[in-house]
């Protein structure tokens, strides 16, 4: 049944990015969200220095269980089996996370659950093989315990995030699940150095997947375009980016795991020597392209606010509207 899921998930994935993309007119009434992601909590146990959503410690605006329970009920009989993203803040900081997982597989849709890795103990890795859950993505931002601590803001975080990495690998075994592990490294001034180093212990290790994005703005923060030219860890050594670029994409060529593509790789250099022109597109995740409209996006804040874009003002609240009638607020 998963393996139907799954496929489903990925024709929906296709149609609907193409109607959102190319559909013009009545046509476009028939296109759903291009990407669902709950954001469970804005509490979070990293110190992040490229995000600002830590600072918030407010738990009073969140969703109950049996809310996020509607939400995925009533999102599933809308799409169908279709991707999800579930994180934060960190979405492990809640006891009900992976019982909100769980029901979200149950129901058939794909879930990725994003996570910085530090509350996942043998107990907590087993729990979300257990789950159902598709795929678990660790960040990794640095391949020395010092990197990672600089950028994670937390001394233990580097230890913790191998050890979750071996746990979630032998209860994979132990129970014969296709749990796949994905480990995503935000590229930055305080870690270039480190980037190739990360993608060949990974390809080393053989049990992760790797996923580049590019430095933003700050999450959290509000949108300013011009935020990059203040910035302490935007790249301004283009050379260095270059070089990098080309080593991840030999890389790739010789079995690395990246998944970025090599166009998608292209654009982060392209990125950093044009900013302004390549900012939104970076942005809304929505690479390969330099086209970040329409907004297509299905993003629920952990008080139930769903917005389309990371720009835009929440369209409504599923507490009181159905995830169909926000969507249909777009036009
Ligand atoms: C907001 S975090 C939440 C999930 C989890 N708590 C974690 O730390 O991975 C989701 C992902 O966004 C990334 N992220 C945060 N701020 C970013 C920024 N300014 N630019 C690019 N990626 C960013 C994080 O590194 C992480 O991979």
């Amino acid at each position: 049944m998963k393996r139907v899921n799954q496929l489903r998930a990925r024709v929906y994935d296709i149609i609907n990015s193409r109607l959102n993309r190319f559909a013009k007119g009545p046509l476009r009434d028939f296109a759903k969200p291009g990407f669902l992601c709950f954001k469970l909590t804005e509490r979070c146990n990293s110190r992040c220095v490229h995000c600002g959503i830590w600072h918030n410690t407010d738990s009073g605006r969140e969703l109950s269980k049996d809310d996020w329970i509607c939400i995925i009920n009533n999102l599933r009989d809308w799409t169908g089996p279709a991707n999800l993203v579930i994180t934060g803040g960190e979405a492990l900081l809640r006891p009900d996370a992976l019982d909100l997982v769980r029901h979200a597989c149950n129901v058939g849709m794909v879930v990725e659950l994003l996570s910085n890795g530090i509350a996942c103990d043998h107990r907590v890795c087993e729990q979300i093989v257990l789950s159902g859950v598709d795929r678990i993505t660790f960040s990794l931002d640095g391949i020395t315990p010092q990197t990672h601590a600089s950028i994670r803001g937390i001394p233990d975080n580097f230890v913790c995030t191998l050890e979750a990495i071996e746990n979630i690998d032998k209860h994979r075994k132990k129970y014969r699940s296709e749990i796949k592990i994905l480990l995503k490294t935000v590229l930055m001034r305080e870690n270039i150095h480190e980037v190739i180093a990360i993608g060949d212990w990974i390809t080393s290790q053989g049990k992760a997947e790797w996923r580049i994005q590019p430095i933003e703005q700050n999450y959290g923060e509000r949108d300013n375009p011009l935020w990059y030219k203040t910035s302490d860890l935007w790249i301004t050594d283009l050379k260095a980016v270059t070089h990098l670029v080309s080593e991840l994409k030999q890389r790739k060529k010789d079995g690395c795991p990246l998944q970025n593509d090599f166009q998608s790789l292209d654009y982060i250099a392209s990125y950093f020597a044009n900013p302004d022109t390549y900012m939104r597109a970076i942005q809304s995740h929505n690479l390969p392209g330099l086209d970040w409209t329409p907004p297509a996006n299905f993003e629920v804040s952990a008080a139930g606010d769903v917005r389309f874009s990371f720009m835009l003002q929440p369209a409504g609240n599923l507490k009181d509207s159905s995830p169909k009638d926000i969507w249909n607020r777009r036009h």
